[in-house]
């Protein structure tokens, strides 16, 4: 196809009526704007239903289409009503790297980089410093109410269930476990063989 190039002055000859009718009423000319049509606040009232409220709640049985399923140890931390007491999910060496890089933007501003809630914020936090996580009575929390206290929150610590998947919030959970052994140390006897091995070999 061969494009036919308008020279300038009869292009404005040719769009001024176009452009004109625009405005020529002096009002705007009405391009049904989302935000301008006729449509409801929230809490608003309405004649349309019955019980007069703009807001519908959603049918019997409705799931959000995000909802993750799963077991209740894994997705809550809890069975049977209970925190469970060890990380429901399989460790491995890039989970507990995710687990402390997360940690480290994440928690340590206010809970302190080691755990031990030492931090600027913590410091300046006058109604309820951000608790040591390596020291009791933190340090004796099932891994399920650690779990917790980032999928929802708790007291004056906001929720950061919308930052992490769960298995994100369990690596984070691993992490806190590994400052509080670091902090706490651990008993010889309880160290994996390979590991124990090598440690009375080097420390000799
Ligand atoms: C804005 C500061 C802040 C951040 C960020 C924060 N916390 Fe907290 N955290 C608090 C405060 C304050 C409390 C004590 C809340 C209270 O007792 O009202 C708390 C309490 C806790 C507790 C104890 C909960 C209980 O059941 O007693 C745990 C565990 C915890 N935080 C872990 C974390 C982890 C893990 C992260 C990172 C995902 C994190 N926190 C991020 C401020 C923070």
């Amino acid at each position: 196809m061969k494009l036919m190039v308008i020279p300038p002055p009869l292009f404005v000859l040719a769009a001024g009526p176009l452009l004109a009718s625009c405005n020529s009423s002096g009002t705007e000319r009405d391009f049904e704007r989302m935000v301008n049509q006729a449509h409801y606040e929230y809490y608003e009232e309405t004649s349309f239903f019955e019980d007069r409220r703009v807001m519908r709640e959603p049918p019997p049985g409705t799931v959000p289409n995000d909802r993750r399923l799963g077991p209740s140890e894994i997705l809550h931390g809890t069975a049977s009503g209970k925190f469970v007491e060890a990380i429901p999910v399989p460790l491995s060496r890039p989970r507990m790297d995710e687990g402390r890089k997360r940690f480290e933007v994440f928690c340590a501003p206010c809970h302190g980089v080691g755990g031990d809630g030492v931090s600027v914020v913590a410091h300046n936090m006058e109604l309820r410093k951000p608790p040591s996580l390596v020291a009791a009575p933190v340090l004796e929390y099932p891994a399920g109410r650690i779990y917790q206290a980032i999928a929802q929150g708790y007291g004056l610590m906001p929720s950061y269930g919308q930052d992490f998947s769960v298995e994100a919030r369990w690596a984070i959970v691993a992490y806190v476990r590994a400052l509080q052994l670091r902090t706490n140390g651990v008993a010889v006897d309880a160290l994996p063989e390979p590991v124990r091995v090598r440690m009375q070999k080097e420390l000799r």
